[in-house]
């Protein structure tokens, strides 16, 4: 069994990621408070210990105005620690991938999805720094992953607020929730990200990655889809403009946000990554599952 050494194994990503992989490589997932990413010596320390074949860096200032708002912390964990990981990890040969996000792209397009070839134009702090996190990784070594997505949502509850679970207690609690007419999102499940990654890191291709379902909606649609599997009350559905939902919030936000997932399926085959509508039913299999068990 192959060994890897994951950072943020408790986040969002990361837990995920731990909890279906498990099975297939010995994964070694210090908690924070064991290893902090910004320090050098444990970085360094753990390394050398465990020399993994692979290296996962889940860590990262993930909250966009957060990143607006502490722009030394994201520097820290979205730049400065995956830079030292890097390093580390290159010393050993062993390559690192790096999550990344759409936020590193203006938003501005408007007919297809965003390639990885295509230019980059970060609005945000965070997308700034996650794009600076990105170019440094790359550049220490081409062995090394970058994997961008948007709105990930967990399998299983989980203590970080994200969209999937928010609208989800809005509809259990009988709350008005506001879709977003104008933007477009190809939102992906993280037993999606699991499966790719573990998929990807077995062809030794290091590179830019975009993941992310295999079709797209507006965010209006994702909500109904929500409403139509789960069967929630449709019409606790309101429409509004991207506009008038992000004024006032401290950062940017993109409009366009759909990932081209082309390039990976390529790589990793077809039957990885599924469409909005089956990753929302596994999901909620997933959820069944839990509370069965
Ligand atoms: N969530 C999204 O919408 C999204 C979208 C696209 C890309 N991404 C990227 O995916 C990655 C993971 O995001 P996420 O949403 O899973 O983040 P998350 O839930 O906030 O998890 C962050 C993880 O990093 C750990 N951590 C924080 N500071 C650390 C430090 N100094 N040393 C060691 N560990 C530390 C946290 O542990 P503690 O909680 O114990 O501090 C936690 O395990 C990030 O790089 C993010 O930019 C996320």
């Amino acid at each position: 069994m192959k060994t890897v050494l994951l950072f943020g194994g408790s986040g969002l990503v990361g837990s995920g990621i731990k909890q279906l992989l498990s099975d297939r490589y010995r994964i070694i997932a210090p908690a924070h408070d064991e290893v902090d990413v910004i320090r050098s010596d444990h970085v360094t320390a753990i390394i050398e210990q465990i020399q993994p074949n692979n290296i996962i860096y889940a860590v990262g200032l993930a909250s966009i105005d957060r990143a607006e708002q502490e722009p030394e912390l994201a520097n820290l964990l979205n730049v400065k620690a995956p830079a030292l990981v890097a390093k580390v990890a290159a010393s050993f040969g062993i390559p690192l991938l790096y999550f990344s996000t759409n936020a590193v792209f203006d938003g501005t397009k408007k007919n297809r999805p965003y390639k990885e070839t295509d230019k980059t134009n970060p609005k945000s702090g965070y997308g700034k720094s996650k794009l600076m996190g990105e170019q440094i990784v790359m550049n220490i070594s081409d062995k090394n992953y970058v994997v961008r997505f948007i709105m990930p949502y967990p399998t299983t509850p989980h203590k970080r607020k994200n969209f999937t679970w928010t609208i989800l207690d809005a509809f259990k609690e009988g709350k008005e929730i506001y879709g977003i007419t104008d933007q477009v999102i190809n939102p992906i499940c993280v037993s999606d990200i699991a499966e790719a990654v573990h998929a990807l890191i077995a062809t030794g291709a290091g590179g830019i990655y975009h993941l992310g379902a295999t079709d797209y909606v507006t965010n209006i649609e994702f909500i109904k889809k929500l409403a139509r599997i789960f069967n929630f009350n449709f019409n606790l559905i309101k429409e509004i403009s991207f506009e008038e939902f992000f004024r006032g919030k401290k950062a940017p936000r993109t409009k366009f946000c759909w990932l081209d997932t082309l390039k990976i399926r390529k790589k990793i085959g077809n039957n990885i990554l599924h469409t909005i509508d089956e990753g929302i039913l596994l999901f909620k299999k997933n959820l069944e599952k839990d509370t069965n068990s």
